[in-house]
């Protein structure tokens, strides 16, 4: 499949020898930038880049890059504010506007899932800068080639993820292709801002990705005081450990001490929850004294911007790369804004590498009660026109996902619509989802409740087969 009139959404969007693609045509951007050459390739052509959120680099970037390759951008910088959204205008409304006077949108937005409506949405391609929490995945290609030009290679590398990995849009997007890459990847969190579950989940049933912690004292002795560190070998693992993490194997302090590359985040302030106030104190500054723990000429990198994670003494180490990585993004956005528009071919060879496993799970329809619980997703506050949509992802337990933040819900009572639908009310009936109905009931047919309120609220009444949830 060509590039041209795609979007990229997430990093899953492309397949690992896209992505190479995009690093290539990178590369070669990059090249002639560095000689001084015109590139002006997109000429006619216009962008707009519509920031919701503030930026300096993604925004910075891609309107560089538009300005090189010889195209004009109409800039939103303050959308909140300064576009019609301040008079209550939708996503969908502002991209089939905007999509007249531009040939590309770049969106980036505090909603997760944001980024999936305006592509539902928009005839022209969208790029996701950014959606809320969720992912990052053009910040993710200015890291894949920082590493492959600090280290030569991406594959067989082991990269140290190090600060918010909870809310680091950018480490969910990193880590879905260093997993597909065939990286290794060590897991630093701040104390209660690991992983979420979602991106646990997926690492694992999509990419077979199963993770390691590093034992606490190991850890406390090298960084201070660190909640746990996760490794994420890449090959099939002993599927039925997951998800208890605690009975998987530790890795030692030696492996983290030979990462390729340590990739430190911030704390992401305007997304912690009240739980989360507490955690970034106790979390160590990566300085020079860290450094000294490490044994390979480690890259130290940031997607920044930063604050106190990472000391400035680190700015003249020549394996600090931090300011590299954000100079990246203009050829990078180059390359993918040249292919998106069909300015650039690249004929992407087909290997027999690593795929992501395309899980096709049933689509849940039938949004009768059901809303994600993520109070940040974007189908929460857009509902004028969104209808919460689930994939089923495993029956015992029921687990749903939202399409749009990919969130996780454990729907505990279940109904079936075909077996109601023009029957008496009194027939309505709800079950436990746990029960053997939820193997009856067609996915497209079912109805899930949060509760039995909510059940009974929808003129539904317990059947035989409800029990308190679990
Ligand atoms: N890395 C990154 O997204 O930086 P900005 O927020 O400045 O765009």
């Amino acid at each position: 499949m060509g590039f041209a009139g795609r979007d990229l959404i997430s990093i899953n969007d492309f397949t690992n020898e896209e992505i190479e693609a995009v690093l290539e045509l990178a590369d070669e951007m990059n090249s002639a930038l560095e000689k001084g050459e015109r590139i002006e390739i997109c000429q006619g052509k216009d962008m707009a880049t519509l920031f919701y959120e503030p930026s300096t680099r993604t925004r910075g970037s891609f309107e560089r890059a538009m300005h090189k390759l010889g195209g004009t951008v109409v800039s939103f910088p303050e959308a909140q504010t300064t576009s019609s959204v301040a008079k209550g205008e939708t996503i969908a409304d502002t991209v089939r506007v905007l999509e007249s006077y531009a040939d590309i949108i770049v969106i980036r937005h505090p909603w997760e899932g944001a980024a999936k409506v305006a592509a539902d949405y928009a005839k022209v391609p969208i790029i996701n800068a950014g959606d809320g929490g969720h992912e990052h995945p053009t910040q993710t290609l200015c890291d894949l080639y920082t590493l492959k030009k600090g280290k030569g290679k991406i594959r067989g590398l082991a990269v140290c993820l190090w600060g918010d990995l909870k809310y680091g849009r950018t480490i969910h997007s990193l880590i879905y292709a260093l997993a597909r890459f065939g990286t290794e990847v060590f897991c630093a969190p701040v104390q209660g801002l690991g992983l979420p579950e979602a991106v646990l989940r997926k690492l694992h049933s999509e990419y077979d990705y199963v993770p390691k912690k590093v034992k606490g004292d190991d850890l406390r002795s090298m960084m201070g005081e660190v909640d746990a560190l996760y490794i994420s070998p890449f090959k099939p693992y002993n599927l039925p450990l997951w998800p208890d993490l605690d009975v998987v194997p530790f890795i030692d302090r030696e492996a983290l001490r030979n990462a390729d590359a340590l990739y430190v985040t911030r704390v992401q302030t305007e997304r912690r929850g009240e739980d989360d106030q507490r955690a970034q104190e106790s979390h160590p500054t990566v300085n020079a004294k860290l450094l000294k723990e490490f044994k390979k000429k480690t890259l130290v990198m940031h997607p920044m911007p930063r604050v106190n994670e990472l000391a400035y003494e680190l700015d003249n180490y020549p394996r600090s790369v931090y300011f590299q990585q954000a100079a990246y993004g203009v050829p990078i956005r180059m390359a993918l804004t040249a292919l998106l528009l069909g300015a650039s071919q690249i004929e992407v060879p087909r290997k027999d590498s690593f795929l992501p496993r395309k899980t096709a799970y049933s689509r849940y329809k039938e949004a009768i009660s059901v809303k994600c619980p993520n109070p940040n997703c974007v189908s929460r506050h857009e509902s004028r026109y969104i209808v919460p949509k689930f994939e089923m992802l495993n029956e015992e337990p029921l687990t749903l996902r939202c399409v749009y933040c990919e969130h996780e819900i454990h729907p505990p009572y279940i109904a079936s619509s075909e077996w109601h639908h023009g029957l008496m009310l009194e027939d309505k009936k709800y079950h436990s989802a746990d029960s053997h109905w939820l193997r009856k009931i067609k996915p497209e047919n079912l109805i899930i409740f949060d509760s039995e309120e909510e059940a009974r609220a929808k003129g539904f009444r317990p059947s035989k087969y409800v029990t308190a949830p679990r």
